[in-house]
């Protein structure tokens, strides 16, 4: 009687919604290959994970976070310590933030020291290299909205920053700004970009991003322990899904350890009038904020617009360079000496 019941069920639904579901599976569950049981080759779901907590968390937030430079940092202090479990949603959103960006950095590291930027996927480097700096605007956006001394001061000199670009410099610092000045005109355009334009567009990016990955398949290696067996590859469906899964839940769990042990915190309300004494920006970018103490604001700005077209060009200046210098891997030792630069930036202006 029962099976009668759910077998009836299974037919109207069945009837309401025609799906092809040989063909739909054939669509979605394209065989894996062996070396993707390798987490470090595997990297790129992680951040699609922290994409959807940040999401999630972030609608949570909005429930109670105020856009005006009058109600902002007050309705952060009291997400913080009045609203049931906001200092836990709003320190996941923090940590998941700083999290998606290590497992971008990683991912993209992946990429290119394993070479998998070259053709035919030299597209969908330069559309990762875009989720990139997305990725990156989502966390300065976010960092503005807190409007503590810290965060209203690095969004004064963010903005001052692109103030500086050659050609729409000011044109651009003014847009974003709302005005010459850093008012609530600003806090207006932070607060859209952050919850609307970019977390959209990074959507969408990430959407062709694995369409197109679904379009060529994950580049080719073969590890020495699978040479040995016989099947190539794994269903997508249910076996890197269950991983997938496996490891939403690791990073939930190291996400609500950072919230226990080092929650978010919050501090003096933001004031146009007192510049702090070190004005910090967020740790990804100490690299970039030590290059600009290093050189004068112009060159700095050039420099780092300089450093992003060559990786956005980078599949066709190793083309180039591997013509010119075949066998020597020029791409891995450039990577190695640019990642080490970044580094060394980073630690110097982490212990100033
Ligand atoms: C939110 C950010 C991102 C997500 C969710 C994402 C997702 C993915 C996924 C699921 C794959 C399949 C294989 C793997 O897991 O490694 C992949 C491959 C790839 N990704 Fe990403 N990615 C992101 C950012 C980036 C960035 C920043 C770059 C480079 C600048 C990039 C370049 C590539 C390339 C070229 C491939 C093909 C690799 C191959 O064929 O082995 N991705 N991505």
């Amino acid at each position: 009687m029962e099976t009668l019941n759910v077998q009836k069920i299974v037919s109207w639904v069945k009837e309401r919604f025609p799906v092809d579901v040989e063909g739909f599976k054939s669509l979605t569950n394209e065989p894996v290959p062996n070396h993707l049981r390798h987490w470090w080759l595997a990297l790129g779901g992680t951040p699609a994970i922290l994409f959807v907590i940040q999401i999630i968390t972030g609608i949570l937030l909005l429930f109670y976070y105020v856009p005006t430079p009058e109600g902002a940092y007050q309705s952060v202090f009291k997400i913080t310590n009045e609203v049931t479990f906001g200092w836990y949603i709003r320190s996941v959103h923090k940590w998941a933030s700083e999290l998606m960006i290590v497992t971008v950095m990683l991912h993209m590291s992946r990429v290119y020291f394993t070479g998998a930027f070259r053709k035919p996927r030299e597209v969908n480097w330069m559309l990762g290299v875009i989720i990139f700096f997305v990725t990156l605007g989502l966390g300065f956006s976010g960092y503005s909205l807190i409007y503590d001394q810290l965060s209203y001061w690095a969004t004064m000199v963010g903005t001052e920053i692109a103030q500086s670009s050659p050609l729409i410099g000011g044109l651009a610092a003014d847009f974003i700004r709302g005005g010459a000045e850093i008012s609530g005109n600003t806090l207006t355009r932070f607060y859209i970009l952050h919850v609307v334009i970019l977390p959209a567009t990074l959507a969408g990016l990430v959407v062709i991003h694995i369409l197109t990955v679904r379009l060529h398949g994950v580049t080719e290696f073969e590890f020495e322990e699978e040479k040995k067996l016989e099947r190539k590859t794994f269903p997508l469906f249910p076996d890197h899904f269950l991983t997938e899964c496996i490891i939403g839940f690791l990073i939930l769990y190291l996400l609500t350890i950072m919230a226990i042990l080092f929650p978010a915190g919050l501090g003096k309300p933001a004031n146009p009038l007192i510049t702090p004494e070190h004005i910090k920006p967020e740790w990804y970018f100490y690299a970039s904020f030590r290059w600009l103490k290093l050189t004068n604001i112009y060159i700095g700005v050039l420099g780092q617009i300089f450093f992003a077209g060559i990786l956005v060009a980078w599949p066709f200046i190793d083309q180039m360079l591997e013509k010119k210098f075949p066998k020597m891997e020029m791409s891995v030792w450039i990577g190695f000496i640019g990642f080490s630069f970044y580094l060394i930036l980073t630690v110097w202006e982490a212990l100033a």
